[in-house]
């Protein structure tokens, strides 16, 4: 009981800082921190995300061995390998496919898993590429086992194989395709099927970004928007970007919003300090929800373990949504391990919520 107060005085300070009046608008219930695309991205997106591998920032480990198969791929007038790209969200692997295809220079088309959802919409697409193009198929774990079985002929030998009739005279057609590119896209590798999985040339990896690689793209993407930025402020976007480009491009946009209407339009580094004060947005780029999720292990589960259900459940968020979009950035920082038994909170969470250590506090009870 005591604890429980204790946590709550502790958390108090840094979820109720600031919060109503001036804080810069957003649509309710989305999180300004939140790796998954919103709506108010879709233009942003298209006017900041790069186009050549030059433009692309980072993953130097994804970008050095793809230039080579694309020049290879370019040189003998082939279509390059298959591409798996998987990561969590907001870290640039749709971005990423449209460099790809831009730098093989061929056309692309999109789509995704949920989209395709008969075996004849991807006959449709498939036949309609043009010859060496790349065809994007987004959340690609989401296709369905039917539409699945069409890709495999389809990767391995550039053919369509195609029922037509029933019963007895039913007969198999082959059709040949233009040699092309799939390039898929998951946050859930672990979700693909084998036999698909082993389709793909070219499986990478993408990795959060280092605080060095979110500056330079939130000075570029200022740039891009005619945003005054000053170095100290980038560097602060970047520290709570949570490693994630998507995330540094939308503070920036709300930081230039709030620039404009309090500091004449120049995102200094107190202006930065101050909005992203007002977003809740603390010095590791944890919002409300992520110390709601920690804060709620620690009161409820003694800091874990507890499976992400029970968790889902105290938060009432989807177990799904935490596992693929909260999680990940939490993992990696070291705040959340994953056992056998589920979830648990590390000591370094403790003191970045302003809470006694686990041992301290049982001494004091015993
Ligand atoms: N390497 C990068 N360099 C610069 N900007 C990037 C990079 N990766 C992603 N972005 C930016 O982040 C946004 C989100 O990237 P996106 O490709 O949509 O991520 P994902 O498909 O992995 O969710 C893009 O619109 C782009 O502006
Ligand atoms: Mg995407």
């Amino acid at each position: 009981m005591e604890r429980q107060r204790e946590a709550e005085a502790g958390a108090g300070g840094a979820a109720e800082a600031g919060g109503e009046a001036g804080a810069p608008e957003r649509p309710a219930g989305e999180r300004v921190v939140s790796a998954r695309p919103q709506e108010e991205d879709a233009v942003l997106d298209q006017s900041l995300r790069p186009r050549t591998f030059g433009e692309f920032v980072g993953q130097q480990k994804v970008k050095e061995p793809l230039l080579v198969f694309i020049q290879a791929a370019r040189a003998r007038g082939e279509a390059l390998d298959h591409v798996l790209l998987y990561g969590p969200p907001g870290l640039g692997k749709t971005t990423l496919a449209h460099v790809i295809a831009n730098e093989l220079g061929v056309g692309i088309r999109i789509t995704s898993g949920p989209a395709v959802e008969r075996p004849g919409d991807l006959a449709a697409l498939l036949t309609n590429l043009e010859e060496r193009g790349v065809l994007f198929i987004d959340e690609i774990h989401r296709l369905s086992r039917t539409v699945e079985e069409i890709l495999y002929p389809a990767m391995e030998e550039y053919a369509l194989d195609i029922i037509i009739g029933k019963g007895p005279s039913a007969r198999s057609l082959r059709l040949h395709l233009p040699r092309f590119t799939l390039i898929g896209a998951t946050t859930r590798a672990g979700l693909l099927t084998s036999p698909l999985r082993d389709r793909f040339g070219v499986v990478s990896r993408l990795e959060f970004y280092t605080h060095e690689e979110l500056e330079s793209v939130v000075r570029r993407s200022a740039r891009i928007l005619g945003v005054k930025l000053e170095p100290d402020a980038a560097a602060e976007i970047a520290r709570r970007s949570r490693g994630t480009p998507r995330v540094a491009n939308r503070l920036l946009k709300r930081l230039r919003d709030y620039a404009q209407v309090r500091a004449q339009g120049t995102v200094t580094r107190e202006v930065a300090l101050e909005g992203l004060r007002l977003l809740e947005v603390d010095e590791l780029g944890l919002d409300r929800v992520d110390r709601r999720m920690l804060l709620a292990i620690i009161q409820h589960y003694g800091g874990g373990p507890v499976g992400l259900d029970t968790i889902g459940a105290a938060i009432s968020e989807e177990p799904q949504t935490i596992e693929d979009v909260y999680e990940p950035y939490l993992l990696q920082i070291g705040f959340l391990q994953r056992t056998p038994r589920g979830r648990v909170v590390t000591r370094q969470v403790y003191a970045h919520l302003g809470l006694k250590p686990p041992e301290e506090a049982q001494a004091r009870l015993f």
